[in-house]
């Protein structure tokens, strides 16, 4: 045997040297890191994945990537996995991709290669028609990569778009999210952010200070109840486990792609039963709140709905839920809040919503009572005429299923941004309490009746006669009947079999527009 041949490396150590460069590599930053992640209280980049997906069926890409930076002494610096863990795996049983970003590797820093591996992930998420997950814990742009690391979040925000109303995009905040590195979950369609340990924002707190001499925390700034607020963040999550959770269940309400239906849960059946509790639920006094949560529990399979953003505009309420074992999307305004007037941010809530619904086969359920859009000089100076047509373009362009109740109120242009009739709605019924107007009875007395008013001999006693007679003759669902605006006037108890026996009817609807690039939604 000659020397060279000896020297040569054995089948054996080439095997041992793979088993041990992979459990090397699989240890990322190591114990004392990891240890340090958990101190914090968080979990490792894998610890999250292994909550994520079912058991075995992981098969990680591009372990073995190494980044090619030779600046400020990091030709020698060794980063396992380039800081970020990725691959594809089934949540209960449905494929997806997945990015978990690994803080104990140069605080999950984001370079050339690391960027490459999450970019090849979402090309393959993308070619399989599979929903994406991202789970960040980063720095941000690895600093000593400069415009290499630049470019690779530009390659990622690139994919974000093409992946958007292809594949469902979820991104989980579980550490620092700061700088350019928040316009990725930014792109994507949930957001789902840890309170306490996850931190958003553009600029820091330290560049705030010297900016705008504004001192203010971390948590404060760009913490997940603050993000929330912001419309930025759909789902506060208590900690690590709590936003797996919230994933997983988030996902089964979803079809991988668009092209696919969501998953059916049901067995077949319809279920119509009766529930005489909504006959008492709106109060006589048309001025008086309700809760609209509880009528929503009370339509959908077993009283469960997930609702999405709930401390952003919760003057209006969206959720997934499902009927008969298929997804739905919930929108209703909420009278417990401002009486469920519609504002700038509850348009863009819904808006964005029903954009979303729409491009993934969801049938949307509107629940109607808005008094109208919020009058006023900062909702004007703010843009609410433009905010609304959000509305107006999302429902009309929506080509999914499109049922609407009308609860109670039902006034003006608030009216029609709820998917009235007019804007291609497919079934609108009215509880006999509902009350469909060009404006609300005070207000349109004032304006009609002005003259007569002033000049009775008790201006308040026929301002009331003028009132009541008003809503008599406009502000009930059977002049809207009568013109064929409202399908029907059904008992509140009934609900649930309209809502049944209409989806089942508009399962196989198809609606056609005319070919275009895209349409000009308002921004
Ligand atoms: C390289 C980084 C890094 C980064 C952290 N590290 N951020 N390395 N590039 N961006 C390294 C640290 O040097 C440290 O390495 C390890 O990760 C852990 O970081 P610590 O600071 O010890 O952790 P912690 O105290 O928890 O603080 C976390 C942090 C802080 C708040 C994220 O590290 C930080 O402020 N980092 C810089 C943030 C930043 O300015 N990023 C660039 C923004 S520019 P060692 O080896 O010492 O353990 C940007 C532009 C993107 O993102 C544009 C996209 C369009």
């Amino acid at each position: 045997m000659s020397e060279t041949k000896r020297s040569m490396p054995t089948t054996h150590e080439k095997l041992e040297r793979l088993r041990r460069t992979r459990a090397h590599l699989q240890l990322g930053g190591g114990a004392k890191r990891a240890e340090r992640q958990h101190e914090s209280g968080k979990l490792t980049a894998r610890e999250r994945l292994d909550l994520l997906i079912d058991d075995q069926t992981f098969q990680e890409l591009f372990l073995f990537a190494r980044h090619r930076c030779t600046d400020f002494g990091m030709a020698d610096k060794e980063m396992p996995g380039e800081g970020v863990v990725t691959g594809g795996g089934t949540v209960d049983g449905r494929q997806v991709y997945v990015a978990s970003q690994d803080f104990t590797v140069a605080g999950g820093s984001v370079g050339e290669i690391h960027a490459n591996k999450i970019c090849q992930t979402m090309d393959l998420a993308l070619k399989c028609g599979v929903p994406f997950v991202s789970i960040n814990d980063s720095g941000g742009a690895r600093i000593q990569e400069g415009i290499d690391a630049l470019s690779g979040y530009g390659k990622i925000f690139y994919r974000n778009v093409l992946l958007s109303g292809v594949v469902p995009q979820i991104s989980i905040i579980a550490g620092p999210c700061a700088g350019g590195a928040a316009y990725s979950p930014a792109l994507m369609d949930f957001v789902i952010m840890v309170r306490g340990t996850a931190e958003m924002f553009i600029t820091g707190p330290q560049v705030v200070k010297q900016v705008t001499g504004e001192e203010v925390s971390a948590q404060t700034l760009g913490g997940a109840d603050a993000q929330m607020q912001s419309g930025v963040v759909h789902f506060i999550a208590e900690n690590d486990d709590d936003a797996i959770r919230i994933c997983k269940e988030l996902l089964s309400y979803l079809p991988a792609n668009n092209l696919e239906d969501p998953p059916d849960y049901g067995d077949g059946d319809l279920v119509l039963i009766e529930n005489k509790w909504l006959n008492g639920v709106i109060p006589d006094d048309p001025r008086e709140a309700y809760d609209v949560k509880p009528i929503i529990a009370r339509l959908v399979d077993n009283g469960e709905f997930l609702e999405i953003q709930p401390h952003f505009a919760p003057n209006a309420v969206i959720a997934l839920s499902r009927l008969n074992g298929r997804t739905i999307g919930v929108v209703a305004n909420q009278p417990a809040v401002m009486a469920g007037v519609l504002d700038i941010n509850a348009s863009d809530k819904i808006s964005g919503f029903v954009r979303f619904c729409n491009a993934f086969n969801i049938p949307l359920v509107t629940l109607i009572d808005v008094p109208g859009f919020l009058p006023g000089v900062s909702q004007e100076k703010g843009g609410i005429i433009r905010h609304g047509a959000k509305m107006l373009f999302a429902y009309g362009a929506a080509t999914v299923p499109k049922i609407s109740i009308v609860l109670r109120k039902a006034y003006g242009g608030a009216y029609l941004a709820m998917c009235g009739k007019d804007l291609g709605c497919d079934r609108v019924a009215s509880w006999p309490t509902g009350e469909i107007a060009v404006m609300g009875a005070e207000g349109a007395v004032n304006i009609v009746y002005r003259e007569q008013i002033k000049e009775s001999e008790d201006p308040a006693a026929a301002r009331s006669d003028f009132i009541r007679e008003y809503s008599e003759r406009f502000a009930s669902p059977y002049v809207g009947a009568a013109r064929n605006l409202i399908d029907d006037i059904i008992e509140p108890s009934q609900t649930r079999r309209y809502l049944s026996l209409a989806l089942e009817s508009l399962r196989t609807k198809r609606e056609l527009r005319p070919q275009k690039k895209h349409g000009l939604v308002p921004l």
